[in-house]
């Protein structure tokens, strides 16, 4: 069965699109139902069209507060019989309400290994340390920025010549990889949270989810 999705975005879409694209293949249990953007000129909301995808354009500039906005949100991926919610580079703090009216059925990608390097400026702040390996995270939301359960989480290796946008390419890339993934084990009902924790169905599925970092040749 094919769990209805909305996907959240504000901009370039490229999660967005990977999640698309990975929908279309056969036997993917998530079908992309609706992608809702807070910006009204992000890139991805041409993608999603042109993918044949019913979009909104909600403004929460629009709306005198955060839970007006989240109001209108909310009753647009019910009116689309959405199950499952993913942030794809959605920059606007969640109401707890909102979070807890989808618990556990709202899921986030960030670019780095959480619970290290929450918020923004990530990869200038993992450059700035010398941090020797970075990532990407797919965890269930709750109120708390970048925080929650973690689903999934891909290893990359932060290499000596890095910059900001090199560094921030290469998880891009891993992110892409790792966010369908992730929203095939959660559709798929092969993820649980229990006591703040995921649980997983099996062992095949405990380590499906986790990347390790490539050498430096096969990482570009
Ligand atoms: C991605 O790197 C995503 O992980 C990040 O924003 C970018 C959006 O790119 N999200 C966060 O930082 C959330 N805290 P995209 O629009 O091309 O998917």
């Amino acid at each position: 069965m094919s769990r209805k999705t909305g996907i959240l975005i504000s901009g370039r879409g490229s999660n967005m699109s990977a999640l698309i694209e990975a929908a279309k293949g056969p036997g993917y249990p998530a079908e992309i139902a609706v992608v809702i953007s807070n910006n009204l000129d992000a890139e991805g909301l041409k993608y999603a069209e042109e993918a044949g995808i019913a979009t909104a354009a909600i403004d929460h500039r629009a709306h005198d507060s955060r839970e007006a906005f989240e109001h209108v949100v909310d009753a647009e991926l019910r009116e689309h019989n959405v199950e499952l919610v993913c942030l794809a580079g959605f920059m606007r703090l969640l109401t707890a309400e909102f979070v807890d009216g989808w618990r556990d059925r709202i899921i986030n990608i960030h670019p780095s290994l959480l619970p290290a390097y929450p918020g923004v400026s990530i990869h200038e702040r993992v450059v700035n340390d010398g941090v020797r390996i970075s990532g990407c995270t797919v965890h269930f939301v709750r109120a708390e920025m970048d925080m929650g359960p973690i689903i999934a989480q891909a290893a990359v290796p932060v290499l000596p010549d890095d910059t900001a946008d090199t560094l921030a390419q290469r998880v891009l890339t891993s992110e892409h990889r790792l966010y369908p993934q992730a929203l095939r084990l959660v559709a798929d009902g092969r993820v649980r949270v229990v006591h703040e924790r995921v649980v997983f169905a099996d062992p095949e599925t405990e380590s499906a989810p986790l990347y390790v970092p490539a050498l430096r040749g096969n990482t570009r």
